[in-house]
């Protein structure tokens, strides 16, 4: 179960060290999404006025903090990261056929695949537009090798899925190139920023990747075990589009066979209702999927808290590490 107070915690320790330029990307967000297209106003103002949680572009913030960049492009940079962010999100809910987002019907829900394709499109080249203003070749670098990452970690995803076979190592590999090597990049660019040694940098990179494996692991297990309306996605999602994450995985490999072989038939069907969605669910908690995969995320969370042991205390360090925590103890 989450700990109420550290979300309040961290919140109010990010607000001290970048409040301020966390509500500059909030007003650049808004002006990048203004547009003479009403449909672009309205579903961008949709998307990011419903809140998420800013994680993306605190990564960012505070690694170029702590990496002594104090100037305005970090702020930039962190819309640009959040742009991309929003738009992938568009996206893979198209693909997903996700019905919510954030806690409201999700944009293809509410416009139609053709618009949030469309729009997703639009809020990617918004990102990149900026991205090219900046002019710095080694960020520019790092943010398009993670969204090569992504892209290619989606496809591979979708072939598993088709396959109907996903081993821990398949998973693994998946949510590293699809989450961790965006929250790499946010941090390694914060890194860059402030002019770190390549060793830092790296340490920075690998707390990144390490906090966003993590960070995925969590969400897996959320969509399990996490409390609908807190979340601000449907529960069971994962296996209503036949994606095998690590609860899942973890469950079918300690099941009995009589119970492992009947889950393995429901994973079959072309479609499953709420009943056989609650049964899988109910099986992967009670054989301790669940549990076992949140042990795992721990583990990852505490070798991101590791990968920060290169910089010396700071106050930017303990958020850092705080994150780390925030990750695998969230609800949503
Ligand atoms: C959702 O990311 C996509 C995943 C990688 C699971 P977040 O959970 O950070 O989404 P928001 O921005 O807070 O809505
Ligand atoms: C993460 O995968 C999406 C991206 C990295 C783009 P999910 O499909 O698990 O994310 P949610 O649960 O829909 O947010
Ligand atoms: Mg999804
Ligand atoms: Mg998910």
């Amino acid at each position: 179960m989450p700990t109420p107070t550290l979300e309040r915690v961290l919140k109010e320790r990010v607000a001290s060290l970048v409040g301020d330029d966390l509500e500059l990307v909030e007003a650049e967000i808004n002006r990048e999404l203004a547009s003479p297209v009403a449909l672009i106003r309205e579903m961008g103002g949709y998307i990011a006025g419903a809140g998420g949680k800013r994680l993306r572009p605190m990564l960012l913030l505070l690694a170029a903090r702590l990496a002594g960049y104090r100037g305005p492009r970090s702020a930039r940079l962190a819309c640009v990261v959040e742009l991309l962010h929003t738009a992938t999100l568009i996206h893979d809910d198209v693909v997903d056929r996700a019905p919510l987002r954030r806690g409201r019907p999700s944009a293809n829900a509410q416009w139609g695949d053709d618009a949030a394709v469309l729009v997703g499109d639009h809020l990617y080249s918004k990102s990149f537009a900026m991205l090219v203003r900046d002019n710095d070749h080694a960020v520019m670098e790092a943010l398009a090798r993670s969204t090569v990452s992504m892209t290619e970690a989606e496809v591979f995803q979708l072939e598993l899925k088709r396959s109907g076979v996903t081993t821990e190592a398949d998973y693994v590999r998946v949510i590293t190139k699809k989450t961790a090597s965006f929250m790499a990049a946010c941090c390694s660019i914060g890194g860059l920023l402030g002019g770190l040694s390549p060793t830092r940098i790296d340490a920075l990179t690998q707390y990144g990747l390490d906090i966003g494996i993590a960070f995925q692991i969590s969400d897996d297990s959320l969509d399990f075990v996490a409390n609908q309306d807190r979340f601000g996605k449907a529960i069971g999602a994962d296996l209503r589009e036949g994606k095998r994450t690590l609860p899942l995985i973890a469950m079918l490999a300690r099941a009995t066979p009589a119970d492992a072989a009947r889950i393995q038939g429901l994973l079959k069907r072309p479609a499953l209702d709420a009943e056989e969605v609650d049964e899988i669910r109910r099986c992967v908690v009670d054989h301790g999927g669940a549990k076992y995969a949140l042990a795992r995320a721990h583990e990852y969370a505490q070798a991101a808290k590791a990968d920060l042991a290169v910089f010396p205390p700071s106050e930017e360090r303990d958020t850092l590490t705080l994150i780390a925590d925030f990750v695998v103890d969230r609800d949503r």
